[in-house]
């Protein structure tokens, strides 16, 4: 296992404020598409809520950074930030251009 990241799905029926109903579903896919396309072993586990539910679909790296608003077609630019995060290189001419917080 190379990396494990989080995705709250938690779906309380509203889009205001869960992040299951705002696109997690299809992200988790999306990360763990493009994280097979690179052949990256990734884990994409899904978690009921990281608490930060106002700025969601949100993302974390285990026992590590938060990312916030992420949608499905950022997955290729999300996997480069978490690439980032746990010290692998982008490929050449890559970059995150994902903002994140310091969480
Ligand atoms: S509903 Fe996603 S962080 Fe709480």
């Amino acid at each position: 296992m190379d990396a494990t990241v989080y995705v709250c799905v938690n779906n309380r029926g509203g889009i205001d404020r869960s992040c299951g109903a705002r696109g997690a579903p299809a992200l988790m896919e999306a990360l763990r598409a493009e994280a097979a396309r690179r052949g990256f072993d990734l884990a994409v586990r899904p978690v009921a809520c990281l608490g930060e539910c106002a700025r969601g679909p949100n993302l974390r790296l285990a026992a590590g950074r938060f990312w916030h608003e992420c949608q499905a077609a950022e997955a290729p630019l999300l996997l480069d930030a978490i690439l980032a995060e746990i010290k692998v290189p982008p490929p050449e001419g890559g970059g995150t251009g994902i903002p994140t917080s310091g969480s």
